[in-house]
């Protein structure tokens, strides 16, 4: 009996002792880890990525881990970042993003070795004859592929030679190099790294018969005169009103040609008409995530090896060019200013499915 009630006693102690540790110990709060858009995706899904950002932003450097492994410089490749003045070249940027990715395992797309626009002063003031114009063209294609050999995949080689009527942009490179010049920075990108994938990088697909036409006859062209090319960059700065049947459209039509396809700067617009006072509603992220899937789901039923990637154009709406470009508020991007997942990441999700 007495060894009876210090059992019970012993027995009434413990579980108040329980009882009042649960009291003390909050119920653990579950943790829902979900994937990354890169372990979701059957294709590379990337980011186009600030230098800056990358190297000050805690949250920002977070989301391109867990969710991206494929990683497109938004600036810092540029001719301007590259190549400051005519015999200087600034690789610092560049290869902290190369160094990041190489980290991570994941790949590197370079963007943009020739393009008309964000030029240095040095090469719109450049003075020479053709021969002079064709050599400083090359020795500035030359010398960035080769500095990234082996480190970065593949190339915008030539980012936006057409007009939307489909016609060839004039542009200073046209002007002193000839209407040519975009073959000969294929083949002078393939001599530096014939390992590196080749792509022809332009907007407006999803709005212009004529320029998606221009653009897979200069693919097919190229072609035939054995000109090096992988393929095709469809940049997508589309937007909310965009129809379903262009944007899928765009997508296929590029494909035709049986390139490669990127869709290499991917954000969606809610607010074209530049509208200073747009408040952000949640019709306007369901139009967006649907935009979003649409996009998504015709990538996707591509041939496999077609399916080179799709990059969003950086990664958080506060992030976007749209916003400083415009001067608007917009909210372009599968992430939130925070970056919070959005419905437009859940219309990703649902276009992969
Ligand atoms: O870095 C300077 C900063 O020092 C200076 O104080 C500030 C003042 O304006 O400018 C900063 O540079 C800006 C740079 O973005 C970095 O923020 C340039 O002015 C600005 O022109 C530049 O804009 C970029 C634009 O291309 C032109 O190169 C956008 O970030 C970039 O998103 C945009 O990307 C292009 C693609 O390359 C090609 N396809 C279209 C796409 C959107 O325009």
């Amino acid at each position: 009996m007495y060894k009876l009630l210090i059992l019970l006693t012993f027995g009434a102690l413990f579980l108040i002792s329980c009882s009042s540790k649960k009291d003390l110990i909050p119920d653990p709060v579950p943790v829902v880890e979900t994937k990354g858009l890169k372990e979701v995706s059957p294709f590379p899904f990337g980011a186009s990525v600030s230098i800056n950002l990358l190297k000050t932003r805690v949250p920002y450097e977070n989301v391109i881990r867990k969710e991206y492994n494929s990683v497109t410089a938004e600036n810092a490749m540029k001719i301007g970042g590259l190549h400051p003045s005519e015999n200087t070249f600034y690789w610092t940027d560049a290869d902290y993003l190369v160094t990041f990715a190489i980290g991570l395992g994941i790949r590197v797309h370079g963007h943009t070795l020739i393009w008309h626009s964000s030029l240095p002063s040095w090469v719109t003031n450049f003075q020479g004859d053709a021969v002079a114009w064709e050599n400083m063209f090359k020795t500035h294609i030359q010398t960035i592929v080769t500095h990234f050999k082996g480190n970065v995949t593949s190339w915008d080689v030539v980012n936006e030679a057409f007009n939307d009527d489909g016609t060839l942009r004039s542009t200073i490179w046209s002007q002193h190099l000839g209407n040519d010049y975009v073959a000969r920075a294929f083949q002078y990108a393939h001599e530096a790294d014939p390992n590196a994938l080749l792509f022809y990088n332009e907007y407006g697909h999803e709005y212009s018969s004529a320029k998606r036409t221009a653009v897979n006859n200069m693919a097919a062209d190229f072609k035939t005169r054995g000109i090096p090319i992988d393929g095709l960059g469809l940049q997508m700065h589309t937007n909310q009103n965009q129809t379903d049947a262009n944007l899928i459209t765009a997508i296929n039509t590029a494909a035709q040609t049986g390139l490669k396809i990127h869709i290499s700067e991917l954000d969606i617009s809610l607010n074209q008409a530049n509208n200073q006072s747009l408040v952000l509603t949640d019709a306007h992220l369901t139009l967006q995530a649907a935009k979003y899937k649409v996009i998504v789901k015709a990538f996707a039923a591509l041939p496999t090896a077609q399916r080179y990637g799709i990059t969003t154009w950086n990664v958080g709406d506060a992030d976007s060019w749209l916003r400083s470009f415009y001067n608007r508020p917009d909210w372009p991007l599968p992430f939130d200013d925070n970056y919070n997942r959005k419905p437009a990441y859940q219309g990703i999700l649902d276009g992969l499915k």
